[in-house]
């Protein structure tokens, strides 16, 4: 049997004025909350000396009720592990009424039937299964190269900042972020992507995804329209869904957002988010035009423009393209950027940009959010990045991402030509490949999700149904083997 440590006890009530005597009352409460998996088998139980100290009653009602236990099978003692719960419990706990007493909760919530969910948060229960996330193998999205990531250096930085913590980094601190942090962000952002801003626009967030859902709180009220790109990011739509907001889908093609449908459709819009670095996800980089357009179109009727930077670092064929925040001059642009995709997702950290008159109504909804982000992990990125590590590692994994998506190209051309078309420009950790007209790619997806291989329909990222489906296929923490043997998995899986 597998021992469970020491964890803590639920609330023990003992009534002193009761005729049951005491040592029959710790009796009860530890077979019943055997009984009903409160604690569980091999759970460690506290020596009779430091209950009774808990209690602050005499131990020997304590030695009373143990002995019983103990003789009945619920409890054992192990050498040097003292007094745990019984690997296998008497045969009459799996009676019908304890069988209840353990099912009973679970049942009445199933009679209830449907509770009243608000509205969003019924939408959020109709999701659909995303079988495409049940593994972290080959195409797997957003993934980077994690064995090629410099764990050693990183482990120093954050040990450096464990071992002797400042008070500021143990303590609460500011909703806005950690201001070397934002300091290093914003310098970050100014050379290296045109952003125009101040230390005091820098806002830390839990990852993108907070950025976008606290643009949502802070800038749109239940049924406001905001524009999306057709297809798009399925994260963004969520986080202005729980905002109560009303999406119109605008089309992409081969220079972005198709600007002039937007000025149709979205007339009263308050706002529309794009990704004109790299569309997500078919890849496509707003032309200057457009941009210009776009600027045009925001300043004139009043809508924000969140501009999600999600991937910017890796771009090969061509230069890197400044954002669309370092040409507004209204300061209309809301500028999201996020570490997930250089350094790795479970940091969890992202950061918006925000113009100057919203700072106050940004950080106040960041407050109410969750406060802030962990104070340890950005003073260790702080340092990653001040010390170089951070353009070392964009530079090396740029040229890893560059052969990896050769290497998928040439894949798919060689063995899957028939049945994909690559599209999307030489950039980012995903490329869109697009399967025959008339194949259902969600099927095909969970085809592949069953030999072990992650591939994203691309139908998923459209609010309407797609004239062609596709698949969104993940390079960056795929390796020259994995991808090879995932491609022959795939033909398969579209083969059926
Ligand atoms: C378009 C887009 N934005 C943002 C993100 C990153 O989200 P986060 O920073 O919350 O991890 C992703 C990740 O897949 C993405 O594809």
């Amino acid at each position: 049997m597998q021992r469970v440590p020491a964890t803590f006890l639920p609330p023990i009530a003992l009534d002193s004025r009761s005729k049951t005597p005491m040592y029959r009352q710790l009796y009860d409460w530890f077979r019943q909350a055997i009984i009903d998996g409160q604690m569980r088998p091999g759970q460690r139980v506290p020596s009779t000396r430091s209950l009774a100290l808990e209690l602050s009653i005499s131990r020997i009602p304590v030695l009373g009720a143990y002995e019983q236990l103990h003789a009945e099978g619920y409890f054992e003692a192990f050498v040097g592990a003292g007094t745990c719960v019984a690997g296998s419990i008497p045969d009459d706990t799996q009676s019908p009424p304890a069988m209840k007493a353990r099912k009973g909760l679970q049942e009445i919530v199933e009679k209830l039937g449907p509770r009243l969910l608000s509205r969003r948060g019924a939408a959020l229960t109709h999701l659909p299964a995303q079988s495409w996330l049940d593994n972290l193998g080959a195409f797997r999205m957003s993934l980077p190269a994690f064995d090629h990531f410099p764990s050693g250096v990183w482990s120093k930085l954050v040990a450096r900042h464990c071992r002797r913590p400042a008070r500021g980094i143990m303590a609460y601190s500011d909703a806005m972020g950690y201001l070397p942090f934002r300091e290093a962000i914003a310098e970050y952002l100014g050379t290296v992507r045109g952003v125009r801003c101040e230390v005091s626009q820098i806002l830390v967030t839990t990852g993108s995804q907070q950025a976008l859902q606290i643009s949502a709180q802070v800038l749109l009220d239940a049924q406001d329209r905001v524009c999306v790109e057709e297809p798009g990011y399925p994260g963004a739509r969520q986080a202005f869904m729980m905002a109560g907001a009303h999406l119109i889908p605008v089309a992409v093609d081969q220079e972005g957002m198709k600007v002039a449908e937007l000025m149709h459709r979205g007339r009263d819009a308050r706002a529309v988010y794009i990704t004109p670095s790299h569309q997500y996800p078919t890849g496509m980089t707003m032309s200057a035009t457009r941009r210009m357009l776009l600027l045009n179109w925001a300043a004139r009727t009043g809508a924000w423009i969140i501009e999600d930077d999600y991937d910017s670092e890796y771009r090969f064929g061509s230069r890197p393209i400044a954002s669309l925040q370092g040409l507004d001059t209204d300061a209309r642009v809301i500028y999201v950027g996020t570490f997930s995709k250089v350094m790795f997702p479970a940091l969890r950290l992202g950061y918006v940009v925000v113009p100057k008159d919203l700072v106050r109504a940004f950080s106040a909804a960041r407050d109410a959010a969750d406060v802030f982000s962990s104070t340890l992990y950005q003073a260790a990125l702080t340092d990653f990045i001040r010390e170089g590590h951070f353009a070392r590692h964009i530079r090396r994994m740029r040229m890893l991402y560059m052969e990896r998506r050769k290497a998928l190209v040439k894949a798919i051309r060689t063995q899957m030509g028939d049945l994909l078309e690559v599209i999307g420009a030489e950039a980012g950790m995903h490329l869109v490949a697009l399967l025959p007209s008339g194949t259902d790619d969600v099927a095909v997806s969970r085809r592949a999700a069953q030999r072990g291989i992650s591939a994203m329909p691309l139908s998923v990222c459209y609010l309407k149904p797609p004239a062609r489906g596709g698949l969104i296929l993940g390079y960056g923490g795929t390796n020259p083997h994995q991808i090879h043997d995932g491609i022959r998995k795939l033909r398969m899986s579209v083969q059926q």
